[in-house]
């Protein structure tokens, strides 16, 4: 939660920090603010709200300086109000702080700091560090941030300016996301690549417990005894332009769009030209991958609903049993696990707590770990013992949407290569689904020509308020995913159902004015799909029906709406039904007037447990 920038070098520092702040609401945006080192000493501006409210307070009062921090908070310890918001200073406001995360034994050094005459002026853990710094008054401001880094516990990403010192900046990381940006004659720090990217393409992804000094010519970092580290400095491929908004009124749509490219990209390099399925970046050994006994996959949101597909997709083609959890859930009952055990983390941020918490807990009990992650050395892809990459490029709008679809695509591919490895399916079959997966760009390209179709059906539905989404078998996940894109971005309550399961309590809810979306793609399932949704026409739901195309002839009786998407082989049509569900929420939300790319009280990318 929550974007940090940072500035060195000989430009105005705030043509940086805005921009850069501009870019990471999608971290967060209910308050931000800067700090500039300039002529005058350390200047703070900060407001609650969102950036524009940012960019009228610094219009009406100019501040200036070539050196500068900045912040776009998602509230965690206290209030989103002005007083709250980042940067917070040290009591004579020479230390001026950012940070993303949480102190986790933040109270217990607040007492410390108020016992010994510090005065605190917000409600946040962030403040302790400020005067943890100053209280090291007499050390390099480097050597400082060590020392504070050793005593704060929990997850940190900070950013610290300090008068005395007003060539650098002193940035670490713990848990949170950091980045550096490498230029000629400046450096920038942020904690995501878009934030500087316009700048330059040179970044260095900072480690756990490590600090970061930076200057307008140099960068050091050091582990928090000081000793040196490497510094591993790559070039980013993907440019700005594949940020921003390219055209689309929403990044969300933007985002919808690109997948027929995302999951293209994403297939890239991972079949060879006999049909064999190949992960050149899994570093993880063939007798494991024989030796396993049981797959676990944790992750959260948007993410475990990939996971309910792997499910399906790694039980039906290795015969392995798999078990699916919510990571936030998972440490809590206790899962049987040892090393024969594999465990897929799933996160498209890479920096979920709750999916590292989950992951760290099973590598503790001797599990292997293979992250899912569309972000390159997120700590997921640090921690895992192998990681896969899904590479949708950037996702800026809030609902997840390229990574999800690449998400599911991937761990299609993963679970054939699972079949493939341990020869739990024979080479003819999977070279058949290798194929069909092949096919799936194409698939999802025709699936988007449904947008005006479904724009159309949903200007009936702006005043519903209660919408269900029923599946079955591969189309229950789809029928989750559906119902959570409405409930986050639309903020209309939807429930994801499986269809069997409505006669066991919910259908008591169904009546005139309730919409139901029945998923029913899954050959194996079709039949008792459609039962159950005439059990729901009978109580005066209206119907629509998600098909593959050519079943609409057996659901024309029962849907009021039917979407037909292309069909895909076995599981694979999944990806092809998720996108008209994409649409739904979209319209649904757009029709509202809501702002579909912030929804209220979410943020990308959720480090707090
Ligand atoms: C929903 C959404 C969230 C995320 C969840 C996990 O559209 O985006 O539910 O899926 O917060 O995020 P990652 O995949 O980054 O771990």
């Amino acid at each position: 939660m929550c974007g940090i920038v940072g500035y060195v070098g000989p430009r105005p520092a705030l043509d940086v920090l805005v921009p850069g702040l501009e870019g990471l609401e999608y971290r967060g945006y209910d308050s931000a603010g800067v700090a500039l080192i300039g002529s005058d000493g350390l200047a703070v501006t900060k407001t609650a709200g969102r950036m524009a409210d940012l960019v009228s307070a610094l219009e009406s009062q100019p501040v200036q300086g070539s050196i500068g921090i900045g912040h776009t908070r998602w509230a965690t310890h206290g209030a989103p109000t002005t007083g709250n918001a980042h940067p917070h200073r040290d009591c004579d406001g020479s230390v001026a702080v950012i940070h993303n995360g949480i102190v986790e034994n933040w109270a217990a050094l607040r007492q410390q700091l108020l016992a010994t005459g510090h005065e605190f002026s917000s409600e946040t853990d962030t403040e302790v560090i400020a005067h943890l710094i100053e209280e090291r008054a007499g050390l390099s401001l480097a050597d400082a941030v060590r020392e504070v880094m050793k005593l704060a516990e929990g997850a940190l990403a900070i950013a610290v300016v300090r008068t005395d010192e007003p060539d650098r900046i002193v940035a670490a990381r713990r848990g949170s996301p950091l980045v550096i940006g490498r230029g000629q004659g400046e450096n920038f720090l942020a904690s995501d690549i878009p934030a500087f990217l316009k700048h330059t393409k040179n970044a260095i992804a900072v480690d756990d417990d490590r600090v970061v000094e930076m200057t307008a010519d140099s960068v050091a970092i050091t582990d928090l005894d000081g000793n040196p580290t490497p510094i591993a400095e790559r070039e980013i491929e993907w440019d700005l332009e594949a940020a921003e908004k390219g055209g689309y009124s929403t990044f969300m749509l933007k985002e919808i769009y690109e997948q027929p490219t995302a999951i293209t990209d994403t297939l890239r390099g991972r079949i060879d030209g006999t049909g064999r399925i190949e992960f050149s970046e899994l570093d993880l050994d063939t007798k494991i991958v024989r030796m396993i006994d049981k797959v676990f996959v944790v992750a959260c949101g948007t993410s475990y609903h990939a996971a309910m597909m792997a499910k399906y997709a790694i039980e039906r083609w290795t015969r392995l049993p798999v078990e699916i959890d919510i990571a936030s859930e998972f440490r809590y009952r206790d899962p049987v696990l040892d090393d024969r055990s594999l465990v897929i983390g799933i996160s498209q941020s890479g920096e979920t707590i709750d999916t590292l918490a989950a992951i760290r807990y099973a590598q503790a009990q001797g599990a292997t770990v293979v992250g899912l992650s569309n972000v390159v050395d997120s700590a997921l892809a640090r921690d895992a013992d192998a990681v896969i990459y899904t590479r949708s490029g950037p996702e800026i709008g809030v609902a997840a949407t390229k990574t999800f679809t690449t998400q599911l695509v991937m761990l299609q591919l993963f679970g054939l290569y699972l079949a493939q490895q341990r020869g739990a399916l024979d080479p003819g079959t999977v070279g058949n689904l290798v194929a069909a997966i092949q096919e799936l760009p194409q698939t999802v390209e025709r699936a988007l020509k449904l947008e005006d179709q479904i724009r159309e059906m949903t200007t009936e539905w702006s005043e519903t308020r209660d919408f269900f989404f029923l599946g079955r078998a591969g189309d229950f996940p789809v029928a989750m995913e559906g119902a959570l894109k409405l409930k986050e971005i639309a903020y209309v309550r939807a429930e994801g159902y499986p269809a069997g399961e409505m006669k066991h309590g919910p259908i008591s809810l169904i009546e005139k004015g309730v919409v139901v979306i029945g998923v029913a793609t899954d050959s194996h399932v079709r039949a008792k799909t459609l039962s159950n949704m005439e059990e729901m026409k009978a109580r005066g739901g209206t119907i629509v029906m998600v098909v593959e195309e050519g079943d609409e002839d057996d659901v024309a009786s029962v849907a009021d709406h039917i979407i037909a998407v292309p069909d895909s082989p076995d599981l694979l049509c999944i990806v092809n039904a998720v996108v008209p569900l994409q649409f739904l929420a979209y319209h649904v939300a757009t029709a509202r007037s809501l702002d579909v790319d912030k929804p209220r009280n979410l943020a990308k990318t959720v480090t707090v447990e």
